[in-house]
């Protein structure tokens, strides 16, 4: 069975399949989207994801009467860089593509940023197919932000430029090391936390058969992540406002991976500490705490961290904060639940809270 869902941003629309097998049929489906065969395709993909899957991606392309070239980098967000994005460039070059050429980027997030902003720039924008195989990728595929990293800050080099098509094989994902697995999921029960009670519950009523990638469990769960990020990003395109809601656990989240290092947590291990932490303000600011301990059911079922290790210390945390935000005159902005399935944006959070976040998170056993 294959899902099939569409973003709807007016003339930039376009449909995110999900399903077994699709990997096969890429081919027929880039003719159907109108790129012409006498016009190369590249395929970008990363070192841990070609070796298992190009062949299949060049193959079903080949068939349909593509020339293809490929540009295979060393695995890792250290790769999203301009120096990766030159080479990338030098290949299409190289490769002859031209302006009804299309880049196809197949991998997890770092590919689908960096060959992203490959395609939206070359010859001033051309062609982009994502072929996500990461659960994460479920999230950087929607909304249209591609980037690549300068070395003083992540995702500074960047656009919006939205695919023609996301293609999202089920098959892909079953190579995925555990970490990935639950790292991706903190960002689908993300979508459940934000926007819809129900799917956040059955997140947690199927966190065993998530983990264990059964096909039925996650193509529903991808396609209720991916429809609900499209839903907020068709409101609110360019991040003027609604948008930020997506953002929930983040400020925590970037806080942590920046004083850990990138690649200590991992993006949605880090999140979840930092959904976590959300819940967390939403108690001291009066709301349920049943919240918090729903929250930290549903994390905890799906194998990710809720707590902080006690070397990452209040006041790191709060220098990464300050880098990341500004306090205007000691409140900042935060991504607030009001309930499991609904969140505010609420600006006028103090200092003082948030430093009791930390402490509480850092705290063993239950914080109550
Ligand atoms: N554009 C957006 O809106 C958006 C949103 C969220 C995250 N991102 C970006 O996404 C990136 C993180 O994405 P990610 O978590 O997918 O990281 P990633 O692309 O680095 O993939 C994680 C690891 O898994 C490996 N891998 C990928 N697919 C595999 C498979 N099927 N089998 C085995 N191994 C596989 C990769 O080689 C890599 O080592 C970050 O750079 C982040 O900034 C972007
Ligand atoms: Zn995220």
């Amino acid at each position: 069975m294959t899902r099939s869902i569409t973003v709807e941003l007016g003339e930039r629309s376009y449909p995110i399949l999900i399903g077994s097998g699709l990997l096969q049929q890429i081919g027929g489906l880039c003719r159907e989207v109108g790129y012409p065969q006498r016009s190369p395709l590249l395929v970008v993909s990363d070192s841990e994801v070609a070796p298992l899957y190009l062949a299949a991606v060049e193959a079903s392309l080949t068939a349909a009467g593509y020339t293809v070239v490929s540009h295979v980098f060393p695995s890792g967000e250290a790769s999203k860089s301009l120096t990766v994005y030159e080479e990338v460039m030098t290949t299409a070059i190289q490769g002859g593509l031209d302006r009804r050429s299309a880049v196809l980027a197949l991998g997890g997030g770092v590919v689908g940023d960096l060959a992203g902003f490959v395609a939206a720039t070359y010859m001033r924008g051309i062609g982009f197919v994502q072929i996500p195989t990461t659960i994460l990728a479920h999230d950087s595929s929607v909304g249209g932000k591609v980037a690549v990293n300068h070395p003083l800050a992540k995702n500074m080099v960047g656009a919006f430029y939205q695919p023609s098509l996301v293609l999202y094989d089920l098959d892909t994902l079953q190579s995925l090391p555990p970490r990935q697995v639950a790292s991706g999921l903190a960002e689908v029960v993300k979508h459940g936390l934000i926007l819809d009670r129900e799917f956040a519950y059955w997140c947690l009523e199927h966190a065993a058969e998530l983990l264990a990638l059964q096909p039925e469990a996650l193509g529903y769960a991808l396609e209720r992540g991916c429809a609900i990020k499209a839903a907020v990003v068709a409101g609110d395109e360019r991040e003027h406002g609604q948008r930020a809601i997506l953002n929930l656990g983040h400020t925590i989240g970037h806080a942590i991976e920046a004083v850990g290092g990138y690649g200590a947590f991992l993006h949605g291990e880090a999140i979840a500490i930092g959904m976590a932490g959300s819940a967390l303000l939403a108690a001291r600011l009066g709301r349920d705490q049943a919240i918090y301990t729903d929250t930290v059911a549903m994390l905890t079922a799906l194998g990710l961290p809720v707590r902080l290790p006690v070397e990452y210390t209040e006041e790191a945390l709060m220098e990464a904060m300050m880098h990341d935000k500004k306090f205007k005159e000691g409140q900042m902005t935060f991504i607030v639940p009001d309930s499991i399935g609904a969140v505010s944006i609420v600006d006028d959070i103090r200092q003082e809270d948030v430093r009791g976040v930390i402490a509480q998170l850092q705290k063993e056993g239950s914080p109550w």
